[in-house]
C-alpha cells in the first residue's frame, strides 16, 4: 500500500507545486524541497488551506551545491520521513554565461542531473525500505533529436566536457545546450536506475520501487524562463500561457502547468502503474508509454554516465 510520503524537488513553483497540489489532495503526505524557503512555505499554506491536508511540508535543497544535498538527507533520516515516493522534478536553464555549481559542475547539469543522482543515492534504501514506492525523473521532449522543439539538439561528446561546460566546446557556452544535455542525462539516469534496481529487487526478492520518466510538454508561465531577457519573458509569462490554454486541448505538445502536474501526480498515485518501470511518459502521447529517442536506450552511455556521476559525487559504487 503506498501512503507514503511524497518528496517533490522544485515543488515550489511551475509543474512541481502543481503536482504537489494534486498529491495533497489525494491525502498523500507532501515534502516540498527547493531553495526559496519562503516561496515554499508560501506553497504549502496554499496547498494546506486548499486541500485540508496537515501533511504538507517543506525543508530547504539547494541541488547545485552537494553540501546541501547531504545535510538534506541527513535530516529526512533524523526526522525519519517515511518516504515512499520521489519526484525529480527541480530544473534550471540558463541564458548568458557559464555558471558553475559551487562543487564546480557546470550549474544545469549539476541541479538537472548530478544533484537529482545524488540525492537519489542518499535516499534510496529509505525508498526500499518504504517500497512499495516510486521515483518519477522529470525530463524533457528536448532529449529526442528526432522531434522539433526550437532548441539546438543534444550533443553529448563525453561527460568530463558535459560536467565543465554543459557540452559546449571551451569559451562557447551555449545554456539551451547544456540543457538539453542534461536532460538526456535525466533518461539515461531513469533508465539506468531503473534496471539496476530491478536486478537488486529480483536478487533480495524485495519489494518494487519502480522509476519512470516524464515530460511535461512544452508548458510556458512556469519560473524555467526566469533567466531570460524582460522581453522574452514577457512572452513566456503573459503571452504563450494563454495560447497553451488555446492549444493544449488540439495539441498536446502544448500544456499548462496544471495539467502537466496533474499527469506527474498520476505517475506517483494510479494503481495500475505500481509494476510499470523503466519506461517514459511524454506530453505528445497524452501521457500514455511510449518510447523515447533512440540514443536514450544506449545501455553504454548509460552505464558510463552512471560511473562517471559516481565518481563526481564521491561515492562509492554499491556492492
Ligand atoms: N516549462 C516547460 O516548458 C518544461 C518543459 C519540459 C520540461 N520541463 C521540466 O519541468 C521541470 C519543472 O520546471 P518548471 O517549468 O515547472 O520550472 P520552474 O517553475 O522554474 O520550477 C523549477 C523548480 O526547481 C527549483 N530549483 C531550481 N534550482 C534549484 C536548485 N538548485 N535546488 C533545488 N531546487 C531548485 C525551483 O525552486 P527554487 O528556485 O526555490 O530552488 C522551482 O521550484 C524541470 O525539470 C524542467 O526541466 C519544463
Amino acid at each position: 500500500m503506498e501512503r507514503g510520503t511524497v518528496l517533490v524537488t522544485g515543488g515550489n513553483s511551475g509543474i512541481g507545486l502543481e503536482c504537489a497540489r494534486v498529491l495533497a489532495r489525494q491525502g498523500r503526505g507532501v515534502l516540498i524541497a527547493s531553495r526559496d524557503r519562503a516561496a515554499s512555505a508560501a506553497a504549502v499554506e496554499r496547498i494546506t488551506t486548499e486541500t485540508g491536508n496537515p501533511n504538507v511540508s517543506e525543508m530547504g535543497l539547494d541541488l547545485g551545491s552537494f553540501y546541501s544535498i547531504r545535510r538534506f538527507a541527513r535530516r529526512i533520516e533524523a526526522d525519519d520521513v517515511p518516504l515512499q515516493a520521489l519526484v525529480c522534478n527541480a530544473g534550471v536553464q540558463f541564458s548568458g554565461g557559464l555558471r558553475l555549481s559551487s562543487d564546480g559542475f557546470e550549474l544545469t547539469f549539476a541541479v538537472n542531473h548530478l544533484g537529482h543522482f545524488l540525492l537519489t543515492q542518499l535516499l534510496i534504501d529509505r525508498l526500499a525500505a518504504n517500497a512499495p514506492s516510486r521515483i518519477v525523473v522529470v525530463a524533457s521532449g528536448v532529449h529526442d533529436p528526432a522531434r522539433w522543439s526550437g532548441m539546438p539538439k543534444p550533443a553529448i561528446a563525453d561527460f568530463e566536457t558535459l560536467a565543465a561546460s554543459g557540452g559546449a566546446r571551451a569559451g562557447a557556452y551555449n545554456g539551451q545546450l547544456a540543457y538539453v544535455n542534461s536532460k538526456v542525462c535525466n533518461m539515461w539516469f531513469c533508465y539506468e536506475l531503473a534496471r539496476r534496481i530491478e536486478e537488486e529487487r529480483v536478487a533480495r526478492n524485495a519489494e518494487r520501487i519502480t522509476v519512470n520518466a516524464f515530460d511535461p510538454g512544452l508548458v510556458p508561465g512556469s519560473g524555467l524562463a526566469r533567466d531570460y531577457s524582460p522581453a522574452q519573458r514577457w512572452i513566456w509569462d503573459r503571452v504563450l500561457p494563454r495560447v497553451a490554454r488555446l492549444l493544449t486541448g488540439a495539441v498536446p505538445s502544448i500544456s499548462t502547468a496544471a495539467k502537466s502536474g496533474d499527469a506527474l501526480a498520476r505517475l506517483v498515485l494510479d494503481p495500475t502503474l505500481a509494476q510499470v518501470s523503466g519506461k517514459y511518459f511524454p506530453s505528445h502521447r497524452r501521457w500514455q508509454e511510449a518510447p523515447s529517442s533512440k540514443e536514450s536506450y544506449d545501455l553504454a552511455r548509460a552505464r558510463e554516465l552512471w560511473d562517471e556521476s559516481l565518481r563526481m559525487c564521491g561515492i562509492a559504487a554499491r556492492g
